[in-house]
């Protein structure tokens, strides 16, 4: 064989040993794991919740590679924009300046945000009773957005939501005010009888799984996530994690 045709043999041989590599590329997921009851470490130190384990399903469904890629939300949308990740699932609210920058799949939960007192507190019942009270949210989250028309003494922004029960608890904040599952699942669970929920439900929040802008998976994830909606396999896992059927 000549020296040509063996050079052009290696070179096809290259060409679709690389091209074997780009399509079975390991997929990149963002999350923050400290969100309780959607991703976060249980005792037995494993990582699951309701998003983990509908990414899960989704993913086995697509036959898609992934490895899970745990950051700060504040850096989640930033590192979709940047194309450092494939995907995020991290009880995303789907909001219009985020959907100006990545792109969302369809809804997958309807939430919103509440207020999160001590469990001997009496004078906050609303929003309303702020004024001269201390509230601590998560960076970055469409709360520090809410709270900016709210009146308050101060509001403190900390990147970790357990962070934020230590605050209240420790009486660095008279409120929180977040996301409602990971404050009623709180208030449930660890923070059982030292901690209330108080007040209406603010603003409905849809949480919707953020890909970069132009990604080609949103399609096939949105298709799989009707899917699972249409045959049960999502109500199963909504009642394993809230124990109620879906909204
Ligand atoms: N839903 C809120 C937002 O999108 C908070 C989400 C926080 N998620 C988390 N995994 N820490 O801004």
């Amino acid at each position: 064989m000549s020296k040509c045709i063996k050079t052009l043999l290696f070179a096809i041989l290259f060409a679709a040993v690389s091209l074997g590599t780009v399509q079975a590329k390991q997929l990149i997921v963002g999350v923050d794991a400290n969100f309780r009851p959607f991703e976060f470490k249980n005792e037995k130190g494993e990582f699951t919740g309701f998003d983990v384990q509908l990414f899960d399903a989704i993913a086995e469904d697509l036959g898609l590679d992934y490895k899970w890629q745990t950051m700060d939300f504040n850096g989640i949308i930033p590192a979709l924009q940047s194309k450092s990740i494939d995907a995020a699932i991290a009880g995303i609210t789907i909001k219009s300046a985020r959907e100006e920058v990545v792109d969302f799949s369809h809804p997958y939960y309807d939430s919103g945000l509440v207020l999160l007192v001590r469990a001997d507190n009496e004078d906050i019942k609303t929003i309303d009773d702020l004024k001269d009270k201390v509230v601590v949210t998560k960076t970055a989250t469409t709360s520090v957005d809410f709270l900016k028309s709210v009146e308050t003494e101060d509001v403190k922004l900390l990147p970790n939501t357990d962070n934020l029960f230590m605050e209240l608890l420790t009486g660095g904040a008279d409120a929180v005010f977040f996301d409602s599952p990971p404050l009623m699942y709180y208030a449930q669970n660890q923070g059982k009888g030292k901690v209330k929920v108080v007040g209406p439900l603010y603003q409905g929040q849809p949480y919707g799984i953020a890909f970069p802008q132009g990604s080609e998976l949103r399609e096939k994830v949105n298709i799989t996530l009707l899917k699972m909606m249409e045959d049960g396999r999502y109500a199963e896992l909504y009642k394993k994690w809230f124990g109620t059927e879906p909204k």
